[in-house]
C-alpha cells in the first residue's frame, strides 16, 4: 500500500495554521500592552500637570485675560515626551465657560478642533470629582482631563478641563517598538514550528505505518472470513471478489462518496459470514431446502450480524450483511423492510449479487448468458430490486460481464485490489477512519 502523498501537505498546513494562529494571539497582545503602557505613561502625565495648573489657580480669582495667559503658556511650550495639551479651559460652577485655549497648529487635530468647539457640552456631563478618559479622534488617542480647581464646597466651584494628545515621536518610537516586538514574536514561533516539523513528521510516520499494518491485517481479515465461508459453502473466492468489483463499480456509477464505498467493500466480503453458523446438511444441500430448512438458512443473517458486532471495525458492514436479502416490495427477510427502507448499500449490493450468481455456473445450474441474466434482473425490477438502481447497473453491466463473470483466472481479484488501494491506502485520514 502507498504512502499517503497528503501527510506532508496535511502536517505542514495544520502547523502553518498554529503557528498563525499564536503569532496573531501574541501580536494582539503586545499591541494591548504596549498601548497600555503608552497610555499609563501619558495620563500620568497629563495629570500630573493638571493638577499643577489647578493648585496655581486655587485661591487666585484672575481675570479673563489673566486666565487665558496662564492657560495658553501650559499648551505647547510646556510639552513633554509623552505629549501635549491642546485645549485647555476653566469652567464656572453653571459649567460656562470662562478662559480657554487650544493649540491650533496640528492640521492634523481638524477633528478634535470640531468637537474642541463644544467644550461646555461635551464636559459638563460630570460635574462631580476627577475625569480621566481616553478617546479616539481621528485615530489617534486623547485624553479628556477635567478637575476641580476650588474647594467643593466653597462658594465657587471651578473646574479646569483640557485635552491631552500623546506626541507623535512617542507613536512612532511605539510603532517601531511593537514592529521590533512583533516581529520578534512571529519569528520565535517559526522558529519552534521548523523545529518540530521533523519530530512531529517522524512520530506521526510511524503511527501512518502502524495504522497501515492494523489497516492490512483488517482487509486480510475480511478476506480471509470471506475465503472461510466460501471454502465452506463449496464455492469459490472470485464470488466474493466479483460481488465486490460489482457493487462498487455500481456506487461508483452512482457517486456514491468514497466514505460510503469503504463500507460497501466490507459489507460486500462479509455478507454471507453468518452462513458459518449454518448445518452442512442446509447449507450444501444440492437440491431445493425445505421450508423449514429454508427458515434454518434465513438465520444466516442474523449470525452474520452477531458476528460482525464483535469487531467495531467490521461492525460498519452491518448495512449490507443484515440487508442483503431484503427486496422493495417487502417480500425479503429478515425485516421485510420494503423501498427506500432498506439501506441503499444493501440495496446496491443485492443486484450484485444476484447478477454474480446468475452469471456464474453452479454445480445444480449452468451460468446464463448476459441476455437472460439481465431478463431475469428487469423482472425482478420495482418488487426485488430498486428500479432506478438497475437502470444505472444496466449501463455499465455489459462490460463487467465480459471482463468479469464466471471466470476463475484472479482478474476480478486483481481488480479489487486495486480498488482496495484506492478506497483505502490514498490518504491518511481514510486511514484514521
Ligand atoms: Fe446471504
Amino acid at each position: 500500500m502507498k504512502k499517503p502523498r497528503s501527510l506532508h501537505r496535511r502536517l505542514a498546513l495544520s502547523l502553518a495554521l498554529v503557528a498563525l494562529a499564536v503569532s496573531a494571539a501574541l501580536t494582539c497582545l503586545i499591541v494591548h500592552r504596549r498601548s497600555d503602557i503608552i497610555r499609563t505613561a501619558a495620563s500620568n502625565d497629563a495629570e500630573t500637570r493638571a493638577a499643577m495648573i489647578s493648585a496655581y489657580l486655587r485661591h487666585r480669582d484672575l481675570t479673563r485675560s489673566e486666565l487665558e495667559n496662564l492657560l495658553a503658556a501650559m499648551l505647547p511650550d510646556t510639552a513633554s515626551d509623552t505629549g501635549h495639551f491642546i485645549f485647555l479651559g476653566v469652567t464656572d460652577a453653571q459649567g460656562r465657560m470662562l478662559a480657554e485655549v487650544s493649540h491650533n497648529h496640528e492640521a492634523s487635530l481638524e477633528e478634535f478642533k470640531a468637537i474642541a468647539g463644544l467644550p461646555a457640552q461635551a464636559l459638563r456631563k460630570l460635574r462631580d470629582g476627577e475625569l480621566l478618559e481616553w478617546k479616539i479622534i481621528g485615530n489617534r488617542p486623547y485624553l479628556e482631563v477635567s478637575l476641580p480647581v476650588d474647594d467643593p464646597e466653597g462658594p465657587t466651584v471651578r473646574r479646569l478641563e483640557g485635552w491631552f494628545a500623546v506626541s507623535r515621536s512617542e507613536e512612532r518610537e511605539a510603532a517601531a517598538a511593537l514592529a521590533v516586538a512583533v516581529a520578534a514574536s512571529v519569528g520565535t514561533v517559526l522558529l519552534t514550528t521548523l523545529v518540530l516539523y521533523p519530530v512531529i513528521l517522524r512520530m506521526l510516520s510511524r503511527l501512518t505505518r502502524l495504522t497501515r499494518r492494523l489497516l492490512e491485517s483488517n482487509l486480510e481479515a475480511l478476506q480471509v472470513l470471506g475465503s472461510t465461508i466460501a471454502k465452506r459453502d463449496g464455492d469459490t473466492d472470485e464470488h466474493n471478489f466479483r460481488v465486490t468489483l460489482y457493487s462498487v463499480r455500481l456506487a461508483e456509477a452512482l457517486k456514491l462518496n468514497d466514505h460510503k464505498i469503504r463500507l460497501l467493500i466490507k459489507g460486500a466480503f462479509l455478507h454471507d459470514v453468518g452462513k458459518i453458523g449454518i448445518r452442512d446438511s442446509i447449507l450444501l444441500k444440492p437440491g431445493k431446502l425445505e421450508p423449514t430448512e429454508f427458515e434454518e438458512m434465513k438465520l444466516h443473517v442474523a449470525h452474520g450480524v452477531d458476528i460482525i458486532s464483535r469487531s467495531h471495525w467490521m461492525d460498519e458492514a452491518k448495512p449490507v450483511v443484515a440487508c442483503h436479502h431484503e427486496k422493495v416490495d417487502g417480500s425479503g427477510y429478515p425485516a421485510g423492510l420494503k423501498g427506500d427502507e432498506i439501506p441503499l448499500l444493501a440495496r446496491i449490493f443485492a443486484l450484485a449479487d444476484v447478477f454474480d450468481a446468475l452469471t456464474s455456473e453452479r454445480p445444480y445450474k449452468k451460468a446464463f448468458s448476459y441476455e437472460e441474466a439481465i431478463a431475469t434482473l428487469r423482472f425482478g425490477s420495482g418488487t426485488h430490486f430498486d428500479q432506478g438502481i438497475l437502470e444505472v447497473f444496466l449501463t455499465i453491466s455489459h462490460p463487467l460481464f465480459d471482463l468479469f463473470a464466471n471466470r476463475e483466472d484472479g482478474a476480478a481479484r486483481r481488480e479489487v485490489e486495486k480498488i482496495i488501494e484506492r478506497y483505502y491506502g490514498a490518504d491518511m485520514a481514510a486511514l484514521l477512519e
